[in-house]
């Protein structure tokens, strides 16, 4: 090598120590502004991640419920509560372990709204709330379904069909299925540290394949066998997962549905529990409306005034 060229080496040393310099310097200078959950929720509106899905538009899903928990505190965010579907003008459909514990004045919707922290749609009170009455959850996760009856109409949203008694065609091992909600868009693992986590105020939604009932009853039956509320029971629960993809906390009482050949939607669950969220191994778990059972409570409670 020539002298010249092991000069042009250092100067091209240098210039590389300079630009590193200034880089680290610009890095040290954002890391004391660079809060993590701000970030990811500043990213949440432009990156596809949930557990693994998408935003959705507004106007798409007019069917998808938020359901707000007054007793949470004054703020909307302290409120974000529980997802839910309206399945009839008056009614909408949600997890019984959303609202177990709470009476109708606590509970407020909103329908038709998409960013959870607009004005947009209908917000309306709850007249009344109907749980299955097999629903026990010190013995299990069973019967996780409750109707809520509401104080006015949600004018401005459309309907969801509930899939029909021992219709089970769109519950088959690897049919494709989409849930949707507001609820953690991270990842977790309940045996880790895990940072805190996010939730988005756009809705989400992700698309996940129906398991197979032995698989999924296999995947929970050691830990179930020390949380008899993780035990999953084939006949009321339904099962549905993929890689990197889930429901999580706080999208609980939402929708799982299928899109029929058609494109109108049919749903065949309600998001109930998990191990964690996107866990390898443990699916998510929902309540199956195809029971007989949970399908005849829910027509049940629609048709009934009181
Ligand atoms: N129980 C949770 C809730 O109240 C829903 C958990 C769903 N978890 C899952 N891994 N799919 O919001």
């Amino acid at each position: 090598m020539s002298k010249n060229g092991r000069g042009l080496g250092r100067l091209g040393l240098l210039a590389t120590l300079i630009v590193a310099t200034i880089v680290a310097g610009m890095l040290i200078a954002l890391v004391p502004i660079a809060d993590p959950a701000a970030q990811a929720a500043a990213r949440d509106d432009v990156q596809s991640r949930i557990v693994g899905g998408s935003i959705v538009p507004d106007g798409k899903y007019r069917f998808m419920a938020v359901v707000m928990n007054l007793d949470r505190g004054r703020s909307r965010e302290a409120r974000r509560w529980c997802g839910g579907s309206v399945i009839a003008r008056r009614y909408v459909l949600t997890a019984a372990h959303c609202v177990v514990d709470y009476r109708p004045s606590s509970l407020r919707v909103a329908v038709d709204r998409t960013r959870y922290k607009s004005n947009r749609g209908v917000t309306v009170g709850v007249k009344r709330i109907r749980i299955h009455p097999n629903y026990n959850p010190m013995q299990s996760s069973q019967y996780d379904v409750a109707v809520l009856r509401l104080d006015g109409k949600a004018r401005r949203s459309r309907n969801i069909r509930v899939v029909g008694v021992n219709d089970t065609r769109f519950e088959q091992t690897g049919q494709p299925v989409r849930v949707a909600g507001w609820g953690g868009v991270r990842a977790q693992d309940p045996l880790s540290l895990v940072p805190p986590q996010v939730y988005p105020n756009a809705m989400r939604e992700v698309g996940v394949l129906a398991v197979d009932n032995a698989q999924c009853v296999s995947d929970y039956a050691s830990i179930g066998s020390q949380y008899p509320s993780l035990l999953v029971y084939p006949e009321t629960m339904l099962c549905a997962s993929a890689p990197r993809a889930d429901s999580c906390q706080g999208d609980s009482g939402g929708p799982l549905f299928a899109v029929t050949p058609n494109g109108s939607y049919v749903q065949v669950g309600i998001v109930s529990f998990g191990y964690g969220c996107a866990q390898n191994g443990y699916p998510g778990v929902y309540t199956r409306l195809s029971n007989p059972s949970i399908n005849a409570f829910i027509r049940d409670a629609m048709a009934t005034k009181r």
